[in-house]
């Protein structure tokens, strides 16, 4: 996906196991939305949405433009705040913990639009994706894509998982490099290799194949698989490009005009008659 090359190797078997899991079957779904409401003046953006994302799935957000993904994942990750309804994860209602929180809990996402620190470099902007993580100066901590030797036990640990990371995104050899002016899929690829070394239980993606070409979306959907399966992460994933969701997610979850119109598989949701009326305008004899 990233221009780079094929997706690196995959993580020594140390780092894996380092992403912890849930090895209890309870019933509770890792995530769990009930009646969701948040309006912006006159428009209601998601409208008592409630679906489940079970432990180890990957769950496909799909809908029309303006449906209300995004806004999902900004109530998730506590950019907006929600006006009715709840988000549990592990149990736990998501709406009251405040957003510094929520990646030390286990939740980790990446952006619609890239957001990098343009600036620093590819593997500075990793190492962001880790700071709740080390008790440490984040000055000191920058220094190390400069090979800054005065850095602690917990910090070459951290620079060693994000060059870890880097490679399996593909991006072995990219860390010195600076973001600005990198090819945007290799942008993407940046942001991913940030939001995993969090080493989240849930990974939101918003439109990770925006902008990128055919050969790119197919190595994405490749690699969003291993990050399911040999990282063991829970994926829930907003996308517009329709083959890469019905491809890779267990389950789909359709929004049209903030309300869920269809959940189901792939199969099913892609025969669903209100689905194929919100992405093709109804039917003028119905
Ligand atoms: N901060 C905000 N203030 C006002 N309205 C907003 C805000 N954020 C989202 N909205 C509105 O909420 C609705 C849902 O927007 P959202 O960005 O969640 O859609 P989306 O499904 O992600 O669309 P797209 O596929 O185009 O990214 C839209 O009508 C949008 O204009
Ligand atoms: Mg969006």
């Amino acid at each position: 996906m990233t221009g780079a090359g094929s997706a690196g190797r995959g993580l020594r078997a140390g780092a894996a196991a380092s992403f912890e899991r849930n090895t209890n079957n309870d019933a509770e779904p890792l995530l769990a939305v009930e009646d969701l409401t948040i309006r912006f003046g006159g428009i209601v953006a998601l409208d008592r949405v409630s679906f489940d994302v079970p432990e180890g799935s990957i769950l496909g957000l799909i809908g029309p433009n303006g449906a209300g993904k995004t806004t999902f994942f900004n109530i998730i990750t506590r950019l907006y705040r929600a006006d009715s309804g709840d988000v549990r994860f592990q149990g736990r209602s998501l709406l009251r913990v405040p957003a510094h929180e929520i990646v030390s809990l286990g939740i980790a996402r990446t952006f619609q639009n890239v957001e990098l620190c343009t600036r620093m470099s590819v593997l500075d902007n990793v190492l962001l994706g880790c700071h709740n993580k080390l008790a440490t100066n984040p000055a000191n901590f920058l220094l190390a894509g400069l090979g800054w030797p005065g850095l602690n036990g917990a910090e070459r640990g951290a620079v060693a998982e994000a060059e870890e990371m880097l490679e399996f995104v593909g991006l072995s050899g990219f860390g010195s490099r600076v973001v600005q002016g990198l090819p945007f899929g290799v942008l993407k690829a940046v942001e991913l290799a940030r939001a995993l070394v969090a080493k989240p239980r849930l990974l939101l993606l918003d439109e990770p194949a925006g902008g990128l070409n055919a050969t790119e979306v197919a190595e994405l959907g490749r690699l969003i698989k291993r990050i399911n399966q040999e990282l063991k992460l829970t994926v829930l994933v907003v996308e517009h490009h329709m083959n890469l969701v019905m491809a890779i997610s267990d389950k789909v979850v359709v929004l049209d005009f903030g309300c869920k119109i269809a959940e189901g598989t792939a199969r099913e949701v892609q025969a669903d008659k209100a689905v194929i009326e919100a992405y093709l305008g109804a039917d003028e004899d119905d």
